[in-house]
């Protein structure tokens, strides 16, 4: 056997939800809600598809290394700079660039727990150890912890608003606040891949932080409210020269021409978007009246998913048709899909539910 690092065997490889594709092998049950991986329900938009076709015809070429046309389209969405943005493949891939650019033996990465799981696989990854905060009681980072848990030798912080698993969010005056207590020597992180469906006034993008201060950058992605997960496309938004210090540990050409092209189209749809994110309210309102009445305790969610307490295990909601996503001591994440989705969600809730028979 070649000789791995050895200190890899500290990694718990990254578990995606279940997919429909796998119960379907093992169980022969194809019929399936997948409410397990916080995507967007909702298929890509025509012209998005067109978009695609059209990319699509010129794949024998490398995509744009530098993104251009799609770098504009967010600029403008946004209105940054073009040179204050970095796209990678998918969120996670300009994590784990980060992860690598500032890691390293001798180096630490604070974070809350529990939290997207990436960001201790990818601290391993760096050879950095990680510093776990604990949420408070209510599943929420809590900030000053977070700021306390910062040593001399750490190197990086990450703040997920709202946070996964948790669906909770920190007030814009708690991340300003941690961001102005911490060193600036720390690069902070700010991953808001959720923050179309965070509606609490308080709550706000870091991104004018980002913009500012050459310490902080915001993580995005095209796969929740966009609906182009199995794309793989998001961006980062940061000071140039941040920027371009944390991109040299990515490799070449990280977004394809055809998430592009699918990205830069997508955000000419606003509207439909917003859509979308009523669509999530309402939904959301709805499983939480549900979890209400049958008395299922929950985290208070501003995501397209909920963290609840569960009356049944993840495996016994598939024998319901139902993919949901294993938390920790009893509870689970369960995402906001659609109607139909969600009433086969409750469906299964009710029938695992010992009060289940009381649920109208
Ligand atoms: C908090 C958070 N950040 C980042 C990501 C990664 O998203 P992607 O790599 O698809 O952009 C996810 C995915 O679920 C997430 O939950």
């Amino acid at each position: 056997m070649p000789r791995f690092r050895s200190d890899l065997d500290r990694i718990t490889p990254y578990k995606p939800g279940t997919s429909i594709e796998a119960v379907a092998a093992e169980l022969g049950v194809g019929d399936l809600a997948k409410l397990a991986s916080n995507e967007c329900p909702f298929a890509p938009w025509p012209e998005v598809i067109e978009a695609m076709a059209v990319a699509g015809s010129g794949v024998n070429r490398y995509p744009d290394n530098d993104q251009r046309a799609l770098r504009a389209a967010t600029a403008e969405h946004l209105g940054v700079p073009e040179d204050h943005l970095w796209f990678g493949g998918g969120s996670s891939d300009l994590l784990r660039s980060i992860g690598l650019a500032m890691g390293g033996p001798g180096t630490s990465a604070v974070y809350a727990s529990p939290s997207f799981v990436l960001y201790r696989i990818v601290t391993h990854i760096a050879g950095s150890e990680p510093l776990e905060v604990p949420l408070t009681k209510a599943w929420v980072h809590d900030p000053w912890r977070l700021v306390q848990a910062v040593r001399e030798d750490t190197t990086l912080l990450y703040v997920c608003n709202p946070n996964n698993p948790t669906g909770t969010y920190l007030p814009a005056d708690d991340v300003r606040m941690i961001i102005d207590r911490v060193p600036d020597r720390v690069l902070i992180v700010v991953d808001e891949a959720y923050l179309h469906y965070a509606g609490a006034t308080d709550f706000s993008s870091a991104i004018p932080l980002a913009l500012e201060r050459d310490n902080v950058v915001v993580t995005h992605t095209f796969s929740k409210v966009y609906g182009l997960a199995g794309l793989r496309v998001g961006y980062a938004v940061g000071r140039p020269a941040t920027l371009r210090a944390l991109r040299k540990t990515q490799a070449p050409f990280p977004v394809t021409a055809i998430a592009q092209a699918a990205a830069a189209e997508a955000l000419n749809y606003q509207d439909r978007v917003s859509a979308r994110v009523a669509h999530n309210d309402r939904e959301r309102a709805r499983l939480i009246r549900a979890f209400e009445q049958l008395g299922i305790e929950f985290a208070a969610s501003q995501t397209n998913f909920i963290f609840h307490r569960s009356p049944g295990q993840a495996s016994e909601f598939i024998a319901h048709g139902v993919i949901v996503r294993p938390g920790v001591d009893g509870w689970v994440r369960t995402t906001v899909g659609l109607e139909g989705e969600n009433d086969r969600f409750l469906d299964a809730l009710q029938a695992l539910h010992p009060n289940g028979r009381d649920f109208a």
